[in-house]
């Protein structure tokens, strides 16, 4: 079995799975409830509720799969990006075990856990990789769409401002809805009708020179600029406090308004995912990719689960959406990625925590 380890921000996450993606077991201890009185996730608070969680999870786990260690044959372990605190006691509990095992550590980002969560089943082995699929890691904290071939993943597009996740969050809290927002705003949408008369919202273009990610690196010399594919969320959030404001939407206030103000806002938030999905999805070189693949926190939001579904089937395309147990942060989807790279497995000594991952 592969054990993996995820702390990165505010969930310990620990997993069993076997090599054909199986999920033996997969825990979370969450400690929303250590943060919220902060309004926001406390990095020192995060790092000593892992160190306090970590082992007793490891050892629950091989309980539940009725394992010992000498079942463990590998382990991953999420090395950033995140807070540096945090993903220290998984990188240092899992080099700790490692050493103790004397098995092979493999270092996992992040982000390569949540790209390949969608192949991740509620029972049994995982679905088969595709030769190439379409990603789009849509959480609080990123907003990307990956070419992900060979299992190696390109990032195409990245947002150049607010994640859609944290659009959802900071709208959601201006108008009184509880954390996190995603879920909160979706279930008020479902009451509502979309009225963009009565609230406009933004469809952001902007254009890019080749070479150029929105930093300046780009060669402006290049003659033809053409439109970006880059998301930019703060325009939608600007526009959704003015007319939130304007109106008198609020948590307390007249439902059908918020309701209706809500599924305005959600929809122009997917409008823009689309938008940017056939922009990437035209410049695809032939042959396409088989699947499209959505994962992160925002991808267990039913509308966009259907509209997606749509967007394949109108295409021919096969549509890949998580359970919702792995839309959010968790160690069997680290584990999933460790299995993708069992080649790079090694030496624990060679892996490093890092906050940021070029
Ligand atoms: O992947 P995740 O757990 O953590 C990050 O890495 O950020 O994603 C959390 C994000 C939050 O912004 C939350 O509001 C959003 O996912 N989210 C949703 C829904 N459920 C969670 N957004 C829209 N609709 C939902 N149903
Ligand atoms: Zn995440």
């Amino acid at each position: 079995m592969i054990l993996g380890i995820e702390t990165s921000c505010d969930e310990t996450s620990v997993a069993l799975l076997d090599d054909d993606g199986s999920v033996r077991v997969n825990l979370i201890a969450s400690q929303i409830e250590r943060h919220q009185p902060f309004g926001g996730v406390v990095p020192e608070i995060a790092s000593r509720e892992h160190l306090q969680h970590l082992f007793p999870l490891v050892r629950r786990a091989l309980g539940d799969a009725e394992a010992t260690w000498g079942d463990v044959e590998t382990i991953a372990v999420t090395a950033g990006p995140g807070l540096i605190g945090a993903l220290l006691v998984g990188v240092a509990g899992a080099q700790g075990i490692s050493y103790g095992l004397g098995i092979p550590l493999i270092a996992v980002n992040h982000l390569e856990g949540h790209i390949f969560s969608p192949y991740l089943q509620r029972e049994g082995p995982a679905i088969p990789l595709p030769e190439r699929f379409l990603s789009l890691v849509i959480s609080g904290g990123h907003s990307s769409i990956y070419d992900v071939r060979g299992g190696r993943a390109a990032m195409l597009n990245r947002t150049r401002d607010d994640a859609i996740g944290e659009t959802f969050d900071k709208v959601a809290k201006f108008i009184g809805l509880p954390y996190p927002g995603g879920p909160q705003i979706e279930k008020h949408a479902r009451l509502g009708r979309p009225d963009p008369k009565r609230f406009p919202f933004p469809m952001p273009q902007f254009k890019e020179y080749r070479g150029d990610r929105g930093q300046g690196t780009g060669d402006r010399s290049a003659p033809v600029p053409f439109d970006s594919a880059d998301f930019s969320y703060s325009g939608i959030k600007a526009a959704a406090i003015r007319l939130a404001r304007q109106h008198g939407v609020h948590a307390d206030g007249d439902a059908a308004l918020l309701a209706d103000f809500c599924a305005t806002f959600q929809d122009a938030l997917f409008a823009q995912l689309f938008d940017r999905l056939d922009t990437i999805w035209s410049r695809l070189d032939a042959p396409k990719p088989s699947d499209v693949a959505i994962a992160g926190g925002v991808a267990a939001n039913g509308v966009l689960r259907e509209r997606i579904a749509a967007w394949g089937a109108q295409r021919g395309v096969t549509v890949r959406l998580p359970e919702k147990r792995y839309c959010t942060d968790n160690a069997a989807m680290i584990a999933f990625a460790g299995l993708q790279k069992r080649a790079e497995a090694g030496d624990p000594r060679r892996v490093t925590a890092r906050s940021r991952i070029a």
